[in-house]
């Protein structure tokens, strides 16, 4: 019933920069064109989706807290603090929200310090290495939690 439901949609660090940050790994798509994208999906699935983009860890796990009871699901490219941030994982631990971790690159073909997620532990399930369809891949499984 995913009718009314709303998916909170999280960008971390560097993704306001896509379009123009190293195309070859990331596509040349602009967060803005991935917003637009993932807008119309949503509507095509019924749902309503908030997106928002962060370069602070700190705004990051206030959004997250804030999503209690109000949103049925979270889809969350973490970037860089996918590697490192414990108080994302437990902010995500703590609201119980259905949570999936996508990334456009596939972390685990890349470098190492990559290859651990502290997202993924608390996550539903994590989608990597498919560019701008991460992004609709992971709205579809979050519509199918709620
Ligand atoms: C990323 C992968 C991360 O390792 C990196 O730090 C990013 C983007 C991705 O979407 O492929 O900033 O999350």
């Amino acid at each position: 019933m995913a009718q009314n439901k709303k998916i909170l949609v999280l960008n971390g660090p560097n993704l306001n920069l896509l379009g123009t940050r190293q195309p070859e790994i990331y596509g040349k798509q602009t967060l803005v064109q991935i917003e637009k994208k993932v807008g119309a999906l949503a509507k095509e699935l019924g749902v309503e989706v908030d997106f928002r983009q962060s370069n602070s860890e700190g705004e990051l796990v206030t959004w997250i807290q804030q999503a209690a009871g109000k949103f049925a699901a979270i889809v969350i490219n973490p970037a860089a603090y996918t590697h490192t941030s414990l108080a994302m994982r437990d902010a995500i631990s703590a609201v119980g929200i259905p949570t999936v971790e996508i990334h456009l690159s596939n972390i685990h073909k890349r470098e190492q310090f990559r290859h651990h997620s502290f997202i993924a532990e608390v996550a539903v399930g994590q989608i990597a290495g498919f560019g701008l369809d991460s992004y609709l891949l992971g709205l579809r499984a979050a519509v199918a939690q709620v």
